[in-house]
């Protein structure tokens, strides 16, 4: 059974956390691939809020399993805290949450190094959510990171002493000034790392193997946004993993002509968190209203995100190097009261109009260009059919869709799980 994908399209925060709640009835498995717990997936049912970070989105269905994969990232003391919230919601993870022994752990002194990487950047600063993910995979790239499966040898904390060794003679590289408590923070670890070590650990490629030979179905949930990835993002204001659908292949072991479906999560308008090139952002009236009457506030941060129009020429370019087949587009029932709405159909780059997705973004090589659209005022928020969707979104919605060629299957109107309206 090949394995579907689920991904964001924008700068992360698109709302994939609920579509992948939505759609975890039609799973076996919901796997994550890729990140850590700078992700913050947000799901709203039964009129409660819940936030993940590392635990897949399926987590509080009861017959789904959840795979955390090796191209993850897992901070002990942040995935202890998760597991805590589930545990005073009666979620009883223990059999149906699997982690896979290739992913690699988050040091204390990986969040320290992040801080100090940071600090030492000054105004140019990614913006990081300083979770300690770059230090972790340029760890795992350099070939010196802690995984998961090292925690069952006897001499981990050997090896995990000499790394956090080498890490704070790095932070003292830095001249930069992190206080910090060494001590302290490595006694939350050590217990977070017993919790850890409670929970089932797998060979998650032969189990992701072994699950497609039986016809399990499975999901791939993806963190971040497209517009972040390592290398097809905006770099370097980007996060430190493949967020994009080859990340899928190299995060679980999943082969590429396995791939069945890619749903593309955007939303309606734009938003980015952190530092890094907008073209479309807003900095008026418009913008306000889009964060305001949209909540735009990081999930694991509280930072406010920017605000803009949606940019069809990076959708364009996410659904190209996905593969986009479906897409997902939320919520646009934050648009609803804009008289004009204008999505950016091409960029004015040095002198000349391009439909593509140029190598620098930058304000000073780039203006969009943007087509007008007539707004709505109705309120989509209490809406469950295509067919009580207003004119002026149907014609917002066939635009995409022809720009885009591939269909919009489904348009979220509210953060719960029951606002989702279904298109054929
Ligand atoms: P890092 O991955 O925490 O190092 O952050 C790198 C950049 O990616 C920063 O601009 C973050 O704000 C952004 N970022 C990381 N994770 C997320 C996310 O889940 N949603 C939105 N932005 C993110």
């Amino acid at each position: 059974m090949a394995v579907d994908l689920l991904l964001g399209l924008q700068w992360g925060d698109e709302g994939k956390g609920k579509i992948v709640d939505v759609l975890t009835s039609n799973y076996n498995i919901i796997a994550r691939f890729q990140g850590g717990p700078n992700a913050g997936h947000t799901l709203v049912f039964n009129g409660k809020k819940h936030v993940l970070h590392t635990i897949p989105s399926g987590i509080f269905h009861d017959e789904a399993t959840n795979l955390v994969g090796n191209g993850v990232v897992i901070d002990p003391v942040i995935f202890k805290k998760e597991l805590d919230k589930l545990e005073e919601q009666n979620v009883d993870y223990r059999k149906s949450l699997l982690i896979s022994r290739k992913a690699h752990i988050i040091l204390p002194t990986h969040r320290l190094l992040d801080a100090a990487s940071e600090a030492s950047k000054g105004k140019a600063k990614i913006g990081s959510t300083l979770k300690g993910i770059g230090p972790t995979y340029m760890d795992k790239t350099g070939r010196n990171g802690i995984r998961v499966g090292d925690l069952e040898l006897a001499d981990w904390k050997e090896r995990y002493r000499k790394l956090a060794n080498k890490h704070e003679s790095m932070i003292a590289f830095y001249d930069v000034d992190i206080e910090y408590d060494l001590a302290e923070e490595e006694e939350r670890f050590f217990e977070a790392v017993e919790v850890l070590k409670s929970l089932t650990f797998i060979d998650s490629e032969e189990y992701v193997f072994q699950a497609q030979k039986n016809n399990k179905t499975i999901l791939a949930e993806g963190a971040q946004g497209s517009l972040l990835d390592i290398d097809f993002g905006t770099y370097p204001f980007v996060t430190s993993s493949n967020t994009t659908a080859a990340g899928a292949c190299t995060g679980l072991g999943v082969a590429p002509n396995k791939i069945g479906d890619v749903f593309g999560i955007f939303k309606a308008y734009t938003t980015r968190v952190g530092s890094g090139p907008f073209p479309t952002e807003l900095f008026d009236d418009d913008g306000a209203t889009m964060a305001k009457v949209g909540h735009e506030f990081g999930a694991t941060t509280g930072r406010p995100r920017r605000c803009g129009w949606l940019d069809l020429v990076a959708l364009k370019y996410a659904c190209q190097v996905n593969g986009v087949t479906q897409l997902m587009m939320m919520k646009g029932d934050v648009l609803s009261g804009f008289k004009t709405l204008k999505v950016c159909t091409a960029y004015k780059y040095k002198g000349d109009t391009i439909k593509h997705l140029p190598y620098n973004i930058e304000p000073e090589n780039v203006t969009p260009i943007y087509t007008d659209f007539e707004g709505w005022s109705e309120d989509l928020t209490s809406m469950s059919e295509a067919s009580q969707l207003p004119e002026a979104l149907n014609k917002y919605i066939a635009f995409l869709e022809k720009e885009l060629e591939t269909p919009i299957t489904i348009v979220s109107v509210g953060p719960d799980r029951k606002q989702t309206i279904f298109r054929n």
